[in-house]
C-alpha cells in the first residue's frame, strides 16, 4: 500500500471533513509543495545558504571563524584530537572538540561536537525535558563497525598546519589547516576531498535567548543595530499551522565539502531524480533547491526534484575516470545537501580546448547533533561499496522467496478472495511466490486483528499457500489505534513505551486508524514488548509462513507538520524527534525483523522478510525496501530504473518500485512493459492502490498475459544468477543491480548513463523499454568485448562506447550477454520458488570474443535458514580455460558443511549452453566429463548449432549430470584442431 492519500475513499466522511478543513488548502492533483519546505521555509537550511552566499560574495573562506587551538592538539594511535575555537565577536570564544580518527581502508573520520552542550551548560526553554547535548547515538544505530584504527599512521605539526599520514605505503594523507580550520584528504599525489575550503563550516552554538527590550516609540536614542544574523528562526519556527517550540535554540551543522576534480557524484538516496546528482543552486537544467534528507510520506510525489521522499541515507560517491571517492554524513536530522560545479584548468596552455578540469562542491546542512562526517578515499567504486558495507553493515541474505514474486494489492479483500487468486496464478501457471494484505486485513485498523467479517479463516488461507510453499505478507504500521480495550495500546500505554509529545505526554495524532499513537522503538523495552505481540499465540491467525510489510514509519502523522511527528516530541532517553527523525524508519523494521526471529520457542530461525517504506543508513541489515506510492504512468516506469540503481549505490539494494504503478490504471502496455523492467528490479512486487482496477497479470488477456508470464519465468529462471548476486551484496557489499560507472569505472562516456542495468557480475545488461509504443532501445556499450542478445544470439560486436539499437516489439525484453561470463539458471517451470529447490541447473558460458574463456559464479544454500553462517551452502566458481570448464569450490567449511553438501547430492547441472562455440566444435559431438569421487571419465553429447547472420553459434552439452556441490571438470574439444585443418 500505502500511500498517505487524503482523499482516500476508505475515510470516515467526518474525518476527511476534519482533514479537508485543516489541511487541504488547494485541490492540488499532483505533490503537494505547500505541505513540505524549501530550503527557505526551513529555518536552520535558510540560515547556511545566507551563510553560504554572504562567504561567497565577499570571496572570503578563509574569513572563517573557526580555528584549530594549536596547543590543544594531541595525536595518540590514529587518533586526533583537538579543541576548534569559533570566534564570535566581542572577543567571545566557543569551545568545539574535535576529533579526526584515520582508519583502514583510506577512511577518516571528522567529529566535531559542542563543549557546552555536551558539558550540559545550557538552559532549555519552555521547560523541555529534552537531553541537552548534541545528538551523538547515530552511529550506535547506523554502524557496525567504524573501521580498525591505523596504528602506523605518521603525525607531523606545524605551526600553520597538522599533517597526518598512513595506509599502506602513507598513501593516505589529511593536511588539517589550522586558522581557517580546514581539511585536505589527498591520495599519493592527488588531493581528491577538502572541507571548508569554501569557508561555509557553521556549528550554531548555544546561546540564550535575549529579549529585546521594548523601544519607546518617542525615543531619541539611535536606534540599535539590525543583528548581523538572522535570528527570525532561532527560538520557535512555524510551518503549515504547526510551531516547533525549538527548546535548544539554533543549533545546526553546515560543512562544505569538495571534490577535487571530481565530475559527478552519485547517491543520496533516496530521491526521484537521475543517478548523475544535479547542481542545486539554479541555471539551466538545474534545481534551484537542495536535496534533501527529511523522511517523509509525500503523496504523488514528482519525478525529476530534490524533495524528500520515504528514506535517507547520508551517502555519496564522487567519480571520475578511474577514481572514486566518497563521504558518509553521519546524522540524523534533517538534512540538506546543496551541489554546484566548476571548471578549473590545471595547465594554462590548454585553456579552453580541453574544457577544463570539473570539481564538485558538496555544503551539508543538518538541523541539529554532532558534525560527524566519513571520508573515503576509494580507489573504486567497488572498494567504496565494501568500506561503506564494512561500516554499515551488508545486505541481510534474504530467504529464496523474498527474491520471487509479490502480488499485492489494497485490497485482496478477504480470505476467499486471496484464495481465488492464488487458484488463478495457478490456472493460468503464472509463477508466484508471495500474496500480500494492506490494511483492511484488520479488524478496524488494529494491528494484530484479524476483520471478523472478510478474514474470518486466516489460517485455512494460509493452508492453501503453504500447499505451494508460498507465502503471506500482512502489513503492519506503527500507529496503534488509540481506542479503549485495544489490547496492543492498552499496553503500549500502561508500559510506557510510546513517543511522547514536548511536554512529555504521550504524543496522539492520526493516521489510518484515525486517533493514534506511536510505539517508539528507540526503547530496547519497546523492541522486547513489540516482539511478544509476533508470537503465534498472540499474533493469532497467522503461522510460519506469514511475513511482515512496514508502512508509514517516517513516521506518517496525518496532521503533523509535513506529514510527520512534531520535532520537538520526545522519544527514548529524552532525545528530541528533531534529532533521530531519519533513524525512525529503520528502528521500527528492525524491531519487527527481530519479532520474526522469535516467533516460537525452539523452532529454528528463518530469515525473516520485512518490506519498509522508509529507511536510513543501515537499514540493509534487516529490511527491502521499495520506492513508495509511485504512478501508473511510463515516467514512473522510466524514473524506477535510476532511483533503483541509486538504492544499490547507497548501500541499500533490495530495492524495488511497485510494478504497474500504485496510482492510476496502466495501460496493458504500460503494465507488460513494467513487468519486463520489474523482473530486473531486486524486489519484484506488483502492487495497486484500492481505486484501481484488478490488475493481476491473468487479468489482461492475450498477449498481455503471455508476455508478462514469460517476464516472470525469466526472472524465475534467473533466480540462483539473483541469489547469486545477492551473496556478493551480503558479503562484499556491491549493488545487485549495477550501474554502468560501476562496471566500467574508467568509461567516462557512461558514467551518467542510467537507463541500463547490469544485474550482479554476471555480465547480464538489460535495458527496459520505458516509453509508450517503444519500438526500439540504444544500449550503450562501453567495452570491447561482444554482447549477445538473451534470447536469439543475435551478436553486438565489441566496439567500445558504441550505442546498439534494438528491436523491441512488446514482447522483446532487450537483454544482452557480456562475453567472459557464466551464470546459473534453473529452467524448469514451477508455481513458486520453493517448488524449485531441487532441481537441475543450466549453467551458461558466454565465451569472450576469441571463443576461449569465460568464468563466472554460483551461490546456494538451503534458501531459508541461517545455516548458511555455519557452513552449510554451495559456493563455485566456473571457469572455462584452455577448452576445460572447472567448477572449483571457493567456500569455507564450516560445521554445517558436510550434512549440507549431503541434501544437495543429487543436484545436477542438467545443461549447459556455450554461447560462441568455436567452429571446431561443429564436428566434435561430445564431451569428456570427470566428476570428484566418480571413477574415469565419462562421454557426454555435445549438439553443435552453427553461427548464422548475425547470430553466435553455440553449444549445448545435455545432461553432464555433474553434481552442483562438487568438483570436476569438462573438456571441450580442441578448438585448435579445427584451426590446423584448415590451415591444411
Ligand atoms: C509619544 O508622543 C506622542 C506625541 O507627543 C504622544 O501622544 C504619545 O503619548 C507619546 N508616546 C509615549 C509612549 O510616550
Ligand atoms: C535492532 O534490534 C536489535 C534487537 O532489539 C538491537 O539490538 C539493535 O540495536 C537494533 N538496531 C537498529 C538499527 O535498530
Amino acid at each position: 500500500m500505502a500511500r498517505s492519500s487524503r482523499r482516500s475513499p476508505t475515510w470516515p466522511l467526518s474525518l476527511l471533513s476534519i482533514v479537508l478543513l485543516l489541511f487541504f488548502v488547494s485541490p492540488a492533483v499532483m505533490v503537494k509543495h505547500h505541505d513540505f519546505k524549501r530550503c527557505d521555509q526551513s529555518g536552520f537550511c535558510k540560515r547556511n545558504r545566507a551563510l553560504a552566499d554572504n562567504v561567497l560574495e565577499r570571496g572570503s573562506p578563509e574569513s572563517s571563524p573557526y580555528q584549530v587551538d594549536s596547543a590543544s592538539i594531541k595525536y595518540k594511535d590514529g587518533q586526533l584530537d583537538a579543541s576548534i575555537v569559533k570566534n564570535i565577536g566581542g572577543g567571545n570564544q566557543v569551545k568545539l572538540p574535535l576529533t579526526i580518527t584515520f582508519l583502514d581502508r583510506g577512511n577518516v573520520r571528522v567529529t566535531i561536537d559542542e563543549d557546552k552542550r555536551r558539558k550540559g551548560q545550557i538552559e532549555l526553554r519552555h521547560g523541555s525535558v529534552a537531553r541537552k547535548e548534541r545528538y551523538n547515538e547515530v552511529g550506535a544505530w547506523a554502524l557496525t563497525g567504524a573501521g580498525l584504527q591505523a596504528q602506523k599512521a605518521a603525525y607531523m605539526k606545524r605551526k600553520e598546519y597538522t599533517e597526518v599520514t598512513w595506509g599502506p605505503e602513507g598513501q593516505y594523507k589529511a593536511v588539517i589547516q589550522h586558522s581557517p580550520f580546514g581539511v585536505e584528504f589527498w591520495t599519493g599525489e592527488e588531493k581528491q576531498v577538502v572541507f571548508n575550503g569554501r569557508g561555509f563550516l557553521n556549528v550554531e552554538h548555544w546561546r540564550s535567548k535575549v529579549d529585546k527590550p521594548q523601544r519607546d516609540e518617542n525615543s531619541t536614542e539611535p536606534e540599535p543595530p539590525e543583528p548581523v544574523e538572522d535570528e527570525s528562526t532561532w527560538w520557535e519556527e512555524s510551518f503549515g499551522g504547526n510551531t516547533d517550540s525549538k527548546p535548544k535554540g539554533p543549533e545546526s551543522v553546515a560543512l562544505d565539502i569538495s571534490f577535487t576534480g571530481y565530475g559527478h557524484v552519485f547517491g543520496l538516496a533516496e530521491h526521484a531524480g537521475p543517478l548523475s546528482l544535479k547542481e542545486t543552486r539554479g541555471g539551466e537544467g538545474n534545481y534551484d533547491q537542495p536535496y534533501r534528507m527529511y523522511n517523509s510520506d509525500i503523496f504523488e510525489y514528482e519525478l525529476d526534484s530534490p524533495m524528500t521522499l520515504y528514506g535517507s541515507i547520508p551517502f555519496m560517491q564522487a567519480h571520475k575516470k578511474d577514481s572514486t571517492v566518497g563521504v558518509f554524513w553521519l546524522n540524523a536530522a534533517e538534512t540538506w545537501v546543496d551541489i554546484t560545479k566548476s571548471k578549473h584548468d590545471t595547465n594554462p596552455l590548454t585553456l579552453g580546448l580541453t574544457g577544463g578540469i570539473v570539481d564538485t562542491h558538496t555544503h551539508w546542512i543538518s538541523e541539529s547533533g554532532l558534525l560527524d562526517v566519513f571520508v573515503m578515499l576509494g580507489p573504486n567504486p567497488k572498494e567504496l561499496s565494501k568500506s561503506y558495507g564494512k561500516l554499515t553493515g551488508y545486505t541481510a541474505m534474504p530467504a529464496t522467496f523474498a527474491i520471487a514474486y509479490h502480488q499485492c494489492r489494497w485490497n485482496y479483500v478477504s480470505d476467499e478472495d486471496v484464495k481465488d487468486v492464488d487458484r488463478k496464478f495457478d490456472k493460468f501457471n503464472i509463477p508466484y511466490d508471495v500474496i500480500w494484505l494492506d490494511i483492511e486485513y484488520t479488524n478496524d485498523k488494529q494491528y494484530f486483528t484479524w476483520d471478523p467479517l472478510n478474514f474470518p479463516d486466516p489460517i485455512s488461507m494460509e493452508k492453501q499457500l503453504e500447499e505451494t510453499d508460498r507465502k503471506l505478507v500482512v502489513i503492519i504500521d506503527p500507529h496503534i489505534k488509540n481506542k479503549e480495550g485495544y489490547h496492543v495500546v492498552d499496553e503500549l500505554k500502561s508500559k510506557n513505551l510510546a513517543v511522547k509529545n514536548k511536554d512529555n505526554n504521550i504524543f496522539e495524532g492520526w493516521c489510518w486508524p484515525g486517533s493514534s499513537h506511536w510505539i517508539d522503538a528507540f526503547n530496547p523495552a519497546a523492541r522486547a514488548w513489540w516482539k511478544s505481540l509476533f508470537s503465534y499465540d498472540r499474533f493469532k491467525g497467522t503461522q510460519s509462513n506469514v511475513w511482515l510489510w512496514n508502512d508509514m514509519n517516517e513516521p506518517s502523522v496525518f496532521n503533523g507538520p509535513e506529514i510527520t511527528m512534531p520535532r520537538d516530541n520526545i522519544h527514548h532517553g529524552n532525545w528530541e524527534h528533531r534529532d533521530v527523525h531519519n533513524l525512525n524508519g529503520m528502528t521500527f523494521h528492525n524491531a519487527t525483523y527481530h519479532a520474526l526471529l522469535e516467533r516460537k520457542k525452539g523452532e529454528t530461525p528463518r530469515r525473516p522478510f520485512v518490506l519498509t517504506r522508509s529507511f536510513y543508513a543501515g537499514s540493509q541489515r534487516s529490511a527491502a525496501m521499495w520506492t513508495g506510492d509511485n504512478q501508473a504512468n511510463w515516467e514512473h516506469l522510466a524514473a524506477s530504473i535510476p532511483m533503483i540503481l541509486n538504492q544499490g549505490v547507497s548501500g541499500f539494494p533490495f530495492a524495488g518500485a511497485d510494478v504497474g504503478g500504485f496510482f492510476g490504471n496502466p495501460s496493458k502496455e504500460l503494465q507488460t512493459r513494467w513487468y519486463q523492467a520489474g523482473a530486473f528490479y531486486p524486489f519484484m512486487r506488483g502492487h495497486a492502490h484500492i481505486d484501481t482496477r484488478r490488475r493481476e497479470p491473468y487479468m489482461l488477456g492475450e498477449p498481455y498475459t503471455s508476455i508478462m508470464t514469460k517476464a516472470l519465468r525469466l526472472r524465475y529462471s534467473l533466480l540462483p544468477a539473483w541469489y547469486t548476486a545477492f551473496h556478493e551484496a551480503s558479503t562484499e557489499g556491491y549493488p545487485i543491480v549495477r550501474s554502468q560507472y560501476f562496471v566500467h569505472p574508467g568509461d567516462e562516456k557512461g558514467f551518467a548513463v542510467d537507463d541500463q542495468m547490469y544485474l550482479g557480475s554476471t555480465g547480464l545488461l538489460v535495458k527496459p523499454v520505458t516509453n509508450e509504443g517503444g519500438e526500439s532501445v540504444d544500449v550503450y556499450v562501453a567495452d570491447e568485448e561482444n554482447y549477445y542478445d538473451y534470447f536469439d544470439f543475435t551478436i553486438y560486436s565489441g566496439k567500445p562506447q558504441r550505442t546498439h539499437t534494438i528491436s523491441t516489439p512488446l514482447d522483446k525484453l532487450p537483454l544482452l550477454m557480456q562475453g567472459g561470463h557464466i551464470f546459473p539458471r534453473k529452467d524448469r517451470p514451477r508455481k513458486s520458488s520453493g517448488l524449485m529447490k531441487w532441481d537441475p541447473y543450466t549453467l551458461v558460458i558466454v565465451l569472450d570474443k576469441k571463443g576461449e574463456k569465460a568464468e563466472g559464479t554460483l551461490y546456494a544454500d538451503d534458501g531459508e535458514t541461517f545455516d548458511y553462517q555455519l557452513g552449510a551452502y554451495i559456493h563455485r566458481k566456473f571457469l572455462f580455460a584452455d577448452g576445460k570448464l572447472i567448477s572449483t569450490d571457493i567456500g569455507t567449511k564450516g560445521s554445517k558443511t558436510i550434512n549440507y553438501l549431503k541434501t544437495m547430492k543429487d543436484v545436477r547441472v542438467e545443461k549447459i549452453i556455450v554461447v560462441n562455440a568455436p567452429a571446431a566444435w561443429s564436428s566434435a559431438g561430445e564431451v569428456a566429463v570427470t566428476e570428484d569421487g566418480v571413477k574415469g571419465t565419462r562421454n557426454v553429447e555435445m549438439i553443435y548449432h552453427a553461427a548464422t547472420a548475425g547470430k553466435a553459434a553455440r553449444a549445448v552439452v545435455r545432461d553432464p549430470a555433474t553434481a552442483i556441490g562438487v568438483d570436476w571438470t569438462i573438456s571441450f574439444p580442441e578448438a585448435s584442431q579445427s584451426g590446423v585443418k584448415t590451415e591444411l
